[in-house]
């Protein structure tokens, strides 16, 4: 029999489809052996809180719908790096210590950290500085956390944009146009490539691989001679412009977050081909959707192996999927480098294999 325990479970980073069903999942098991689970609000912001901002989590709160819903009840945050917080005077302090503090201050046994890797690094910083118990758990749209081939959220963004393109292609189809539609996924290309073949896009560029306009162009103009008078392009958000540059937008506030490609790819595709051209956007669309069963049945297998790596006294590890199997690995293997589109990878070999123009040839 486990000695009963209490576990914290905070959420970092973005949103995205199946929090919920990993906070089920974690407070089911963690009940199962009779411990108590606290949920942090805000990621580290709310351990910075004094007191800390928490709400008790019972399994009884999941009967109804949350397990089905987008976003995350237990609220997130995507900004606040604790080792370099901006404070109300525009100054940036380390306040790491306040997190140690606040985690320590509600006794807690361990911490369930879900996150990206950008968020796993800064816990596993403050856990290694802290003396925190921490097992992470992965989630992201973009799917580009290292030694994990899942990521939470991932496959329901996918099917997003995939639907999204189901529905581009009649529109685009009924006036000869070319639907260009931007997709999220940060560095990575993930979605673009994933949701270009399963939508059955003619070009699809993601930043991974460089790509030169003349060659999408002659890919245009081949379809034109085939009598098709409609063209599909997927891009990712990160795909470079023509002069190798990542395409940003500026905010309010000073922050910029990746955007715009596909407008200024849109424009030049316009003025070379002389064609009809339509930009998509796709932006948090891909974030805020219900969970699809592929993203439930992960977030519920994560959260439980969660609980069984406390049990089992393993901090400092991230759960993960690999060949078919739940296991754990390093955090700081993890952090290493993100985890990119294979250009030699077997994702990329299909697309080429179905005559998807990636930009290069
Ligand atoms: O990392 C997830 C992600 O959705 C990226 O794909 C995107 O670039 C970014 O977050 C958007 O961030 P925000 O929610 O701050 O606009």
């Amino acid at each position: 029999m486990t000695k009963s325990k209490r576990i914290g479970i905070l959420i970092s980073g973005g949103d995205c489809a199946g929090l919920n069903a990993v906070v089920r999942a974690a407070v089911h098991r963690a009940a199962l052996l009779g411990w108590t689970v606290i949920g942090v609000e805000e990621g580290v912001r709310g351990l910075m809180a004094e007191p800390a901002k928490t709400l008790k989590l019972t399994p009884e709160m999941f009967d109804g719908s949350i397990v089905r819903r987008g976003g995350t009840f237990l609220p997130t945050t995507n900004t606040g790096d604790p080792f370099a917080f901006p404070d109300q005077y525009g100054d940036v302090l380390d306040r790491s210590d306040d997190v140690i503090r606040g985690y320590h201050a509600l006794k807690l046994d361990a911490l369930i950290g879900v996150g990206g890797d950008g968020n796993q690094a800064t816990l596993h910083k403050l856990a290694q500085k802290g003396g925190m118990n921490l097992v992470c758990i992965p989630k992201t749209i973009d799917n580009d956390i290292g030694l994990t081939e899942v990521s939470i959220g991932y496959d329901t963004a996918v099917q997003v944009a995939t639907e999204a393109l189901d529905n581009l292609q009649p529109t685009a189809a009924s006036h000869n146009r070319i639907m260009i539609l931007e997709v999220m996924g940060r560095d990575a290309g993930h979605i673009a490539l994933v949701a270009g073949i399963a939508g059955g896009a003619d070009v699809i560029l993601i930043p991974e691989i460089p790509y030169r306009l003349e060659h999408v162009v002659r890919k245009i103009e081949m379809l034109k001679e085939s009598g098709r008078g409609f063209a599909i392009i997927v891009v990712a958000e990160s795909a470079p412009n023509e002069s190798g540059n990542k395409v940003v937008q500026k905010y309010a506030g000073g922050a910029s977050r990746y955007g715009g490609i596909s407008h200024l790819l849109g424009d030049r595709l316009a003025e070379i081909t002389k064609s009809e051209i339509r930009v998509t956007v796709l932006g948090h669309v891909q974030r805020g959707a219900a969970p699809d069963a592929r993203d439930r049945l992960m977030a519920s297998v994560f959260g439980v192996h969660a609980v069984d790596l406390i049990a089992a006294g393993k901090f400092n590890r991230m759960v993960a999927w690999r060949n078919r199997n739940v296991v754990d690995v390093a955090l700081e293997d993890v952090i290493k480098a993100p985890a990119l589109v294979d250009p030699g990878g077997p994702i990329v070999h299909t697309a080429r294999g179905l005559g998807i123009c990636l930009g290069d040839a």
